[in-house]
């Protein structure tokens, strides 16, 4: 029913779905039962105690600190993502605020014109844009592209849309799938011909099992805003820091935002702001090495596990993420009749928590469910690596117990449900 007190937009609004499995999970650990946690995606290592001893020294910075935050931090994001993605970006065109979520959804709130999303797409991209009754055209990709959109059906999409004005948004390496857009150059070109606006989220960029830095900027610097930040590269995603990167072209839609941050969140909390200096100005090379080859190993066992049995899924380059499609295998039950009530069963039977695609903007239908696999002790496997060169296939249980037993546990519940 209606409810008079609220805006239409909000009629309907839920808690994001990310952190609700989350709260789920918790709630059925403390009543005692055994759950694995493939929900949420937070990043499971701790942060390096160099950035986390500059924060202790900080505790006492209690002033307001310029809106689009502290110069120093500024000049060192500048010069970070002036490195990283080429290009000569400057202290006036960055803004700090608190998360790239929250900088997100005020980049949408100024930027005019329809959404374009690739579906799949991160779950909150979506929602911040209905809050705005902005218009969203969802341009859909396919495994066999590697769950990105390809140029032709971006091409395609504008030619069939014109006299809009458009703001694109790409995450690579992605969150639900994964995997890393390769097709960049020809995107870019489209881009530029339609004049889109792109907002790259570059927050896994850190995250690239090979290493590499793939950014569109490299291609469309004028036109690509970049957002990043702390969260999950160096595991502060409770710190809520997050940039936006701006090219000198679009300095006018920066200085929009500072203004619409001065009167919304003011700045972020100084202490961290001044502990993100250490993280922009270090080397955390070391850290990042074996964070890439931590993930790497547990992504390919659980996608060697669950090819395996016919679960189809992409193979991840980056991030913590994976989309398994299980049409090829579930039994269709009164129970079982979409990915929603997949997740559903799978968390009350077994304890294993997963989100269905359709949060992404996949079909209910496809059975296509995405899995964070970060539940594990970040620390005790960085600490291993100190000693090893690699992950030896005989310590995955030692190390990874929770991912070990949760894929084992997944398999015996769909053998049981198919016989
Ligand atoms: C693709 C993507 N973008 C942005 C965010 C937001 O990160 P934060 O607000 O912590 O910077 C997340 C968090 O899960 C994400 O997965």
């Amino acid at each position: 029913m209606k409810n008079e007190l609220i805006n239409d937009q909000f009629q309907n609004i839920k808690s994001s779905s990310t952190l609700e499995i989350n709260e789920i999970s918790n709630n059925l650990l403390k009543e005692g039962k055994d759950i694995f946690k493939f929900g949420l995606g937070q990043s499971p290592f701790p942060i390096p105690k160099i950035i986390v001893e500059e924060l202790q020294k900080n505790a006492f910075q209690k002033d307001y600190l310029n809106v689009s935050g502290l110069l120093k931090l500024r000049e060192v994001v500048a010069k970070y993502h002036s490195n990283k993605n080429k290009y000569n970006y400057i202290s006036d065109n960055i803004i700090i605020g608190p998360g790239s979520k929250e900088l997100l959804f005020q980049c949408q709130m100024v930027i005019k014109g329809c959404l374009l999303l690739p579906s799949p797409s991160w779950v909150s991209y979506q929602p911040q844009a209905h809050f705005l009754k902005k218009k969203i055209h969802w341009i859909q990709s396919d495994k066999e592209n590697n769950w990105h959109i390809t140029a032709e059906k971006l091409n395609q999409h504008c030619l069939d849309n014109t006299n809009v004005n458009k703001l694109l948004i790409l995450n690579s390496p992605n969150n639900p799938s994964g995997t890393n857009i390769s097709d960049l150059e020809n995107i870019s070109q489209i881009c530029r011909k339609f004049n889109i606006i792109v907002i790259s989220d570059e927050i896994y960029a850190e995250l690239n099992f090979s290493g590499n830095y793939n950014s569109i900027s490299h291609f469309y610097p004028e036109g690509t805003i970049i957002s990043s930040g702390l969260s999950k590269w160096c595991g502060a995603g409770g710190w809520r820091l997050g940039t936006l990167i701006f090219p000198s072209e679009l300095s006018d839609v920066c200085q929009k935002i500072k203004a619409l941050a001065s009167e919304t969140y003011s700045s972020v909390s100084a202490p961290i702001q001044f502990a993100a200096i250490k993280a922009y100005s270090n080397d955390h090379s070391d850290y990042l090495r074996k964070s890439r080859i931590i993930l790497k190993t547990i992504s390919l066992y659980i996608f060697k596990e669950f090819s395996s049995i016919g679960i189809e899924c992409v193979k991840p380059e980056g991030g913590f993420y994976m989309l398994c499609d299980f049409s090829k295998i579930i039994k269709k039950t009164n129970k079982i009749y979409n990915a929603s009530s997949l997740c559903g069963k799978l968390l009350s039977d077994v304890g294993f928590a997963m989100l269905p695609g359709k949060n992404f903007g996949l079909s209910d239908e496809s059975f296509i469910t995405r899995i964070a696999y970060v539940d594990f002790d970040g620390q005790k496997a960085l600490s291993y690596l100190d000693n090893h060169k690699n992950i030896n296939s005989n310590d995955f249980n030692y190390l990874f117990p929770k991912i070990y037993q949760g894929v084992k546990e997944l398999k015996n519940w769909l053998k049981f449900q198919n016989n």
